[in-house]
């Protein structure tokens, strides 16, 4: 196939700086190797998440000047109700400020103590949504979803025997709803197939359960079922969508992702009462109903990414990005989750570093040595996120996988900007032997990787 280019060309530009290696290791020091608590500014290539940092289009901007910023009822609100009424076919929603506070919504209203929700993999908000009203989140990928080698092209997919036996052993009211995340960031931004998605609604039909997706990406995923999936070649990205929501009774959606926004979200649903329900809650701590968090122009910004997100020509480049850049890393011997997901690329540290112990936090050295070679932020995704100290005997759990995640935002880097990620990648490869391990001096007790401070090791 063609080489595919950027499909736009660039307006405005911002500039961005490249430190020196004096100034780098001076960041590093003064943020104790944690690269949250690295300045934005000292930061050349920022591959810390797409989330968020999208570019906006000139479309976009326009309709920021339209913003409506009366308290109740603006224009844009309309605007986004249509949007979402004509994508993804729900006829009720509420705005939100961002994609967490839908989850907030949706399980404060639904899950109790006790309750059990079944998801593909909870993303952490979500995960931790469900925990503080007491339920329990299970994560059901299928095999292949958990194994960086395994090639399958929906390592997205829900165990639908896995949900069987779990509909079947379990008190019906014990289970509220079930969830399925489109793609699936914790497990690579791996893709769900179109037949996945129906099978796990006829199943929740049939056990009288809602389905709920969540649907932060979910403009590539229905991009990956045109490219992957048997019979959906013909169909638009559109189509495909409108389907894959059919199956469902509503859904959760952070438009920091493919809202193509730097703000926003929405919780969506077939259930009449229940939005009606969460909007008393949503008064109380997200704002009126009609802008739940977010300025008019924030709201039509929204309405318009969610349109532009499904434009082919984007969807065909973007992924093309992420996997061409996935591929270079390959080339270059850096071992990488297979195949590349549809928003980042994740390294396998462990297996990339496999003389430093995982007590010495392989995939939080390599973010280091990224930033001190090219001023480049990646996150860890491994045992400094996951890992914890058991409670009774004090000794390190650690995490399943020990992942560098190199996210890439929307329309922000051109394909030269991944490059040098590669080249710097290729030289840290040179050396990677000499690669220190870390310590945690300190430590909150939750979320400790947002501000925890480490030291080398010699
Ligand atoms: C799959 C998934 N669900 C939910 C969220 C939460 O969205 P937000 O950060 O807008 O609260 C994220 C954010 O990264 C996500 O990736």
């Amino acid at each position: 196939m063609r080489f595919m280019p950027e499909p736009w060309r660039v307006k405005v530009v911002e500039p961005i700086r490249l430190p020196d290696r004096e100034e780098r290791e001076q960041d590093l020091v003064a943020a104790g190797f944690n690269l949250f608590m690295v300045p934005s500014e000292a930061v050349f290539i920022d591959l810390f998440t797409d989330s968020g940092t999208s570019a906006m289009s000139d479309n976009q901007w326009a309709g920021m000047m339209i913003g409506d910023e009366a308290y109740a009822g603006a224009r844009n609100f309309y605007h986004l109700e249509e949007t979402v009424r004509e994508i993804f076919g729900f006829p009720y929603m509420v705005p939100v400020h961002q994609g967490r506070v839908a989850e907030n919504l949706l399980f404060s209203h639904l899950v109790h103590p006790g309750s059990i929700v079944p998801n593909n993999n909870h993303f952490d908000t979500t995960r931790a949504n469900v925990e503080v009203n007491g339920g329990e989140a299970v994560d059901l990928v299928i095999d292949e979803g958990k194994d960086p080698e395994a090639d399958h092209p929906f390592k997205g997919n829900i165990d639908l025997d896995k949900l069987r036996h779990l509909f079947e052993t379990t008190p019906r009211e014990r289970i509220p709803l079930a969830m399925l995340t489109l793609t699936n960031n914790s497990g690579g931004g791996q893709p769900v197939s179109l037949a996945n998605v129906r099978a796990t609604s006829e199943l929740c039909k049939e056990f009288g359960i809602p389905l709920y997706l969540d649907s932060c990406r979910f403009a590539e995923n229905a991009w990956f079922i045109k490219q992957r999936e048997e019979g959906q070649k013909e169909r638009t990205v559109a189509e495909i969508a409108r389907e894959v929501f059919s199956y469902a009774d509503g859904c959760t959606m952070s438009a920091k992702k493919d809202g193509l926004a730097n703000m926003g979200g929405f919780l969506a649903s077939r259930d009449k009462g229940l939005i009606e329900t969460v909007k008393q809650r949503m008064v109380v701590i997200e704002g009126f109903p009609t802008y739940g968090g977010l300025a008019g122009r924030d709201l039509e910004a929204v309405s318009r990414g969610l349109r532009e997100v499904l434009h082919e020509d984007y969807l065909a480049y973007r992924t093309g990005q992420v996997a061409s850049f996935g591929h270079a890393l390959t080339e270059a011997g850096i071992p990488i989750v297979q195949p590349p997901g549809g928003h980042a690329v994740y390294i396998d540290a462990r297996h990339f570093l496999p003389d430093l112990p995982q007590a010495h936090f392989p995939a939080q050295a390599l973010v280091v040595a990224l930033y001190r070679e090219g001023a480049v932020r990646g996150v860890e995704i491994g045992s400094v996120m996951f890992g914890h100290d058991d409670p009774e005997t004090g000794e390190p759990v650690f995490a399943p996988m020990e992942l560098v995640r190199l996210a890439v935002p929307r329309r922000v880097y051109t394909n030269s900007h991944l490059k040098y990620v590669v080249e710097v990648l290729g030289e840290i490869e040179q050396h990677k032997e000499r690669l220190k391990g870390l310590r945690i001096v300190s430590q909150a007790k939750v979320l400790r990787h947002f501000t925890a401070r480490f030291e080398e090791l010699d």
